[in-house]
């Protein structure tokens, strides 16, 4: 599976999600499973009788946000973003679901899920575009492993020995080694406290200073949400924070690709080599853009970031 390489577009004929899925199930191989959509979503669309507190939550945001949507402005969709975050806007399907649409802001880099110590199985994550936005909307991907190469060795150093605060009970290494290629690769969540730094990179980089960063609160309570801190082996923590954090950044954004959608392409990425962040749409959104999200893991070995090898310092 590695060997088919671990950032690529596949033209694959396909029609719905499910469709996609099947054709995914052949090319990944019998091993490979894509998640089923969680209890929860199931237990949404059902309209399960007795929520907890979070399906509570959760659907209490659904139904804030068809309001706010039934608004059907650009106004209103703002909001309902602001809000509720870009989860709320995502349309769950029975194999995956399709992406919130292309706005005015533009998210940092981020390997999905990276915040929890098993990324929820996605060791691949998968776009498939069935509709291009009518302009921009495109998704950057970042070649963490090049990254790495970029970093200053004082950097190095430092993230070869810590771990990101994500929780006071959670934390991810900052950098591990491929588990086939042996790179190192660095494991980054752009974002809480550092999307605005992300965004001033981006926004510099391509001269796109309309451009604003992105409001999302993922997993809120997380430590990542005031600066983010980094914990060494001996437990101090130190926030990255200023010249550190943007030479990082940079470095980071040095690798960017920035795939431009066509209807039918299928990009496959690997969930530990590159990470990726939604960009830009036109002014006042784009309803139209739809880009479907599944993820890839292996049904025998769950992913563990602990079961990846450390890099050692510098
Ligand atoms: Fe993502």
């Amino acid at each position: 599976m590695h060997a088919k390489g671990f950032l690529f577009t596949q033209k694959i004929a396909w029609d719905n999600v499910d469709d996609l899925k099947q054709k995914l199930d052949e090319y990944f191989g019998p091993q490979w499973v894509c998640p089923e959509m969680t209890q929860l979503n199931k237990d949404i669309v059902k309209g399960a009788s007795a929520p907890s507190a979070s399906e509570c939550l959760v659907g209490c945001q659904a139904g804030v946000l068809s309001w706010l949507l039934g608004l059907k402005s650009a106004g209103g969709k703002r909001l309902a973003y602001s809000l509720l975050g870009e989860l709320a806007y995502r349309q769950s399907h029975k194999h995956g679901t399709s992406l919130a649409p292309a706005i005015s802001v533009v998210q940092g880099p981020h390997q999905e899920t990276m915040v929890v110590p098993n990324r929820g199985n996605m060791r691949y994550i998968v776009f498939g575009c069935k509709q291009p936005a009518f302009r921009d909307g495109n998704t950057a991907l970042f070649d963490m492993a090049k990254a790495w190469t970029l970093l200053p060795s004082k950097l190095q150093d430092r993230l070869s020995r810590s771990s990101w605060l994500v929780t006071d009970q959670t934390t991810i290494p900052c950098v591990v080694k491929h588990d086939v290629t042996g790179e190192p690769c660095i494991q980054f969540f752009g974002f809480g406290h550092c999307a605005t730094a992300c965004v001033d990179v981006y926004r510099s980089m391509t001269g796109k200073y309309h451009v604003d960063d992105d409001p999302t609160a993922y997993a809120q309570g997380c430590v990542y949400q005031k600066p983010w801190l980094t914990v060494d082996e001996k437990g101090n923590k130190t926030p990255f924070i200023g010249l550190d954090l943007y030479t990082f950044l940079d470095c980071i954004y040095k690798t960017m690709i920035v795939k431009e959608w066509s209807k039918g392409d299928v990009v496959i990425v690997d969930n530990v080599k590159f990470a990726h962040g939604r960009l830009e749409g036109p002014p006042g959104g784009d309803d139209k853009r739809d880009v479907l999200f599944l993820s890839w893991g292996s049904r025998k070995s769950r992913f563990n970031i602990f079961d990846f090898e450390r890099v050692g310092p510098a």
